[in-house]
């Protein structure tokens, strides 16, 4: 078997488009949807993601504050920023990029932006919001891929879906996503504790690999005919390639893609969507507040 290959960059275009007509509804009232993204330091890649979510926003016809901070600014700076932006009527989503610099605490500064311009759904309300099964952001790659899943109407009412990797960004919110009552997956999560890997990666119908190791996912832990759903994004060096690396996804793309029945390849799968699910949380938001604003 070959695998289809899953284009998330067209899929995510089709969503942009749907977003871009929803900014333009709101432009007679006035109202120019806007995100605050708050970058800290200058890690190469949240700089270049940054980068995407900005332009992504600008081209589909919305705004962005862009607040670029000194590494050394401090948790008590970026709280008060925060707060300010909470208040700000104009602003109607605030994305702090993360990995935070450690002297300064994500669970603090999460915590602080108002549930309501929590466009990146990681505020323990969103995620309470979430796991109930009530209304509010849900995560953009998470959503991103339950996206991808429905619009390839690749099966998932009791197909067995295995997560590889746990983080509070995709493992964990992706698990439980997968598991709700209109997806009806089963799920597993495997993570770096889990023995004899390969022996439960086999027994996905749907294989999510969101561990952030390159390659991890081998052929022989891959079931014929599996959609296989590559979160990965790893920095590998290469001094043939024009930066002096390569992006390679979690997953081992050629011998796997010969298994699978469907794959997502790195870069061109998920990244795209995140960002596109990311532009439909902020149209959402500007458009609740101008309901509230009537
Ligand atoms: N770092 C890696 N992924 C994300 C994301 O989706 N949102 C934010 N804010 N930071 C990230």
């Amino acid at each position: 078997m070959s695998a289809i290959i899953i284009d998330g960059k067209a899929i995510s275009l089709k969503v942009r488009e749907e977003v871009k007509q929803r900014a333009g509804a709101l432009r007679p009232k006035g109202i120019v949807p806007c995100l605050a993204v708050i970058l800290v330091g200058e890690e190469p890649a949240s700089l270049s993601y940054v980068s995407a979510k900005e332009k992504a926003l600008g081209e589909a016809g919305m705004g962005s504050r862009d607040f670029r901070l000194a590494f050394s600014t401090t948790e008590a700076e970026l709280l008060s920023l925060i707060k300010r932006l909470n208040a700000d009527g104009k602003v109607h989503g605030i994305l702090v990029q993360l990995p935070l610099p450690s002297h300064i605490s994500e669970e603090r500064v999460i915590t602080a932006i108002d549930p309501r311009k929590d466009v990146d759904g990681f505020h323990p309300v969103s995620v309470g919001n979430m796991v109930l099964g009530r209304p509010g952001f849900l995560p953009c790659t998470p959503h991103g891929v339950l996206a991808l899943l429905r619009e390839l109407r690749i099966p998932t009412a009791g197909a067995h879906a295995v997560v590889l990797g746990r983080s509070n960004i995709v493992g964990k919110p992706l698990a439980n996503l997968l598991a709700r009552r209109d997806v009806n997956a089963t799920v597993t999560i495997c993570h770096t504790g889990t023995r004899d890997l390969g022996a439960i990666t086999r027994q996905a119908d749907i294989l999510i690999a969101a561990a952030g190791r390159a390659g991890l996912v081998t052929a022989d832990m891959v079931k014929e005919g599996a959609a296989v759903i590559d979160v990965g994004v790893n920095r590998v060096a290469d001094s043939t390639a024009r930066r002096g690396y390569r992006l390679r996804g979690d997953v081992d793309y050629a011998p796997v893609a010969e298994k699978a029945a469907w794959i997502t390849p790195v870069p061109g799968g998920v990244g795209p969507m995140t960002i596109a699910m990311l532009l439909r949380n902020v149209i959402e938001s500007a458009e609740r507040f101008a309901i509230e604003q009537l």
